[in-house]
């Protein structure tokens, strides 16, 4: 992607003073303004009922289920709303039987909303919980292909490590995983939205995305593609809004079998939040209209900036450019990441955040140059 395909800096949309240095949406992403805005006229919405019709529990989440469809290449009936990635996790995992002797894959120190699920299956059948332990090279890709055999039930993995950003080649495991016929379970919370990803060249059986990081989304709600071979599974819940005919509000007491068509009978209880649901809609339509590929090519450029700097001014080192989501930083210190390192940033008004040993830096369109220099001046004090 050339420079003119890069996006300008979007800051203006934000409610970012200018003395804060925000580098971290790999936390949480602040709203932008035209959310925010949404946020509060659907809220208001609660405090007048009578203006809420029957049509509003479906009309802006059909919408929302097909900008988020658009996002993956998916269609809108494989998306289902989720409050959090565990919930979404939870439903892969419901419905997935192993034997003893099958085994789970899932990378070291992946984040826990994609581990506890898989380590609670393998109890209840038997299945052994595998972790595999992270590469020197940073190579995830070759670490899961030399797994990957016939007797891999699942592989529930991310995109890139939420720790550091290594990237996982998606669409190779995903070829490996249907040579051998093992379920791909994919988190992807730390990616989606910032990093393409088409379920068309990726085949995964589910993947589910909490929406308050990438998504520039509200928390409690999140998306859960679920491919059409399992859009007969059976949900963990169970909710009127999920069957059949649920938009004939009188005719509710005669119960159905029949679910909504696809992804739907997914669908956590409530899902129609006139709150949260119309600031979904209005950040999807901001990622959307920049488009993820644009995206991911403006944060790359600004996260490489980072990686080179650090590591020739301070000897600070990070996953290579080619191992590492474009989006995606995490510093790592050779001795260490001084105690008081995030408190000191935090103290000069940058914020990051540190997993397991990399100090992570994660950017959005929101940042700029001046960010930057605050980052490295606060650095500066501490590290020298
Ligand atoms: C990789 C990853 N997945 C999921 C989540 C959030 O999980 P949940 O929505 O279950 O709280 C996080 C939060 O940091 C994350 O880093």
């Amino acid at each position: 992607m050339s420079g003119g395909d890069l996006l300008p800096s979007q800051r203006s949309l934000f409610d970012i003073p200018d003395d804060v240095a925000y580098l971290n949406c790999a936390y949480m992403s602040p709203l932008p303004k035209p959310s925010l805005a949404a946020g509060e006229t659907g809220l208001q919405r609660k405090a007048r009922p009578w203006t809420i019709s029957s049509a509003d529990f479906f009309v802006v989440s059909e919408a929302v289920r097909g900008l988020f469809a658009q996002m993956i290449n998916a269609s809108t009936d494989d998306v289902a709303f989720i409050p959090a990635a565990s919930y979404g996790m939870a439903q892969a995992a419901h419905n997935i039987s192993l034997t003893p002797g099958q085994t789970i894959l899932t990378l070291a120190e992946q984040f826990p909303s994609n581990v506890y699920p898989w380590m609670d299956l393998a109890e209840r059948s038997g299945a052994a919980f595998v972790s595999i332990p992270r590469p020197p090279d940073d190579d995830w890709t070759a670490g899961l292909l030399a797994r990957i055999d016939a007797a891999t039930g699942v592989v529930a993995i991310p995109h890139c490590h939420w720790t550091d950003g290594g990237l996982i080649d998606l669409k190779e495991v995903g070829a490996a995983c249907r040579r051998v016929g093992a379920i791909l379970c994919i988190d992807g919370t730390q990616s989606v939205g910032a990093l393409p990803l088409d379920v068309k060249h990726v085949d995964p059986d589910f993947l589910c995305v909490a929406s308050y990081k990438w998504l520039l989304g509200p928390y409690s709600l999140g998306f859960l593609y679920v491919a059409p071979r399992w859009h007969d599974a059976r949900p963990i819940e169970h909710n009127w809004i999920a069957r059949r005919d649920s938009e004939d509000f009188a005719g509710l007491v005669n119960y159905q079998r029949e679910y909504q068509p696809g992804a739907r009978r997914f669908d956590v209880g409530e899902r129609s939040n006139f709150a949260l649901m119309p600031v979904a809609k209005a950040s999807l339509d901001l990622i959307l209209g920049w488009t993820v590929p644009r995206i991911a090519a403006t944060l790359r450029r600004r996260t490489d900036a980072i990686a080179r700097r650090a590591q020739d001014e301070f000897g600070i080192g990070s996953v290579a450019a080619a191992r590492r989501a474009d989006h995606y930083l995490g510093l790592r210190f050779s001795r260490g990441i001084p105690a008081d390192l995030p408190a000191r940033l935090a103290a000069n008004n940058v914020f990051v955040s540190v997993r397991g040993q990399a100090m992570r830096v994660t950017p959005h369109l929101w940042a700029t140059d001046t960010d930057i220099e605050r980052l490295f001046s606060t650095l500066q004090s501490v590290v020298r």
